[in-house]
């Protein structure tokens, strides 16, 4: 069977990328954590000592760093990696969190990501997760959900999150940092976090991660049996 591309796009910290992650491995997909990559970026200018307001030295840095993916063989994480290290621990920190929607928004930054991310689906058989999957990167992906949860839910689990790697950060402050990040992700002039028009919400707030998945997966077999009736076989290249 010919593959497709399902977008999921939403709020920070929703289970979007756990969720994506489940998905692509049920199908055999790839997963590609979209937010990962401007976190990358925001990383490698903090280490470089580059302003984000520094067009020039920007545009410069973009050129030379080099963002990929290695997948991490004992647990089958995609994980990312900074001029060919693993950096993957480091663009998770609150520091990064807490000036990543600042590099987020600068255009340059944004084209030279979504251009990466459209070279990194070009053969369809994707998930990838992010805020403007399904309105700018892949406007054509097959499946689009756009997720949300109320905001003390979402603080939650990232506390939980970042106490498994013993980053210990009170819930108030991690409430403050995803108003904030919704905020400049929604408002921001290049490719703002919004719902797409054909993009289903699912709303996270009282579900388990195994009902997220089951969700997302009935919107594929869905999606993959009308495209079936209707003679579609699929496009590998587009
Ligand atoms: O998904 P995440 O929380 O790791 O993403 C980090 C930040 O990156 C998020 O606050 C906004 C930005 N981002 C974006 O602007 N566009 C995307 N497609 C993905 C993430």
């Amino acid at each position: 069977m010919r593959k497709i591309v399902i977008a999921i796009d939403g709020y920070s910290s929703c289970g979007k990328s756990t969720t994506a992650k489940a998905v692509a491995a049920e199908l055999g997909y790839a997963y590609i954590d979209s937010g990962a990559m401007y976190r990358g970026v925001t990383l490698y200018l903090l280490e470089h000592g580059i302003s984000f307001d520094d067009l020039p030295r920007v545009e410069q840095a973009l050129h030379d760093m080099h963002i990929t993916f290695k997948r991490n063989r004992k647990t089958g994480r995609n994980e990312l990696c900074l001029d060919g290290v693993i950096r993957e621990d480091e663009i998770r920190q609150m520091r990064i969190s807490n000036l990543v929607s600042e590099v987020s928004v600068i255009p340059a930054v944004r084209h030279a990501m979504v251009r990466q991310q459209q070279r990194m689906g070009r053969k369809r058989g994707v998930v990838m997760d992010g805020r403007d999957i399904g309105t700018t990167v892949f406007p054509d992906a097959e499946v689009k959900i756009f997720m949300t949860a109320d905001v003390l839910t979402r603080a939650l689990r990232r506390q939980e999150e970042l106490a498994e790697k013993e980053e210990h950060v009170p819930v108030e402050d991690i409430v403050e940092n995803l108003r904030k990040r919704d905020h400049l992700d929604s408002t921001r002039a290049e490719s703002p976090l919004r719902r797409a028009a054909d993009a289903v919400l699912l709303d996270t707030t009282h579900m388990m991660i195994d009902e997220q998945v089951d969700f997302v997966l009935e919107r594929v077999s869905a999606m993959l049996f009308s495209l079936a009736a209707n003679g579609w076989q699929g496009s590998e290249q587009k």
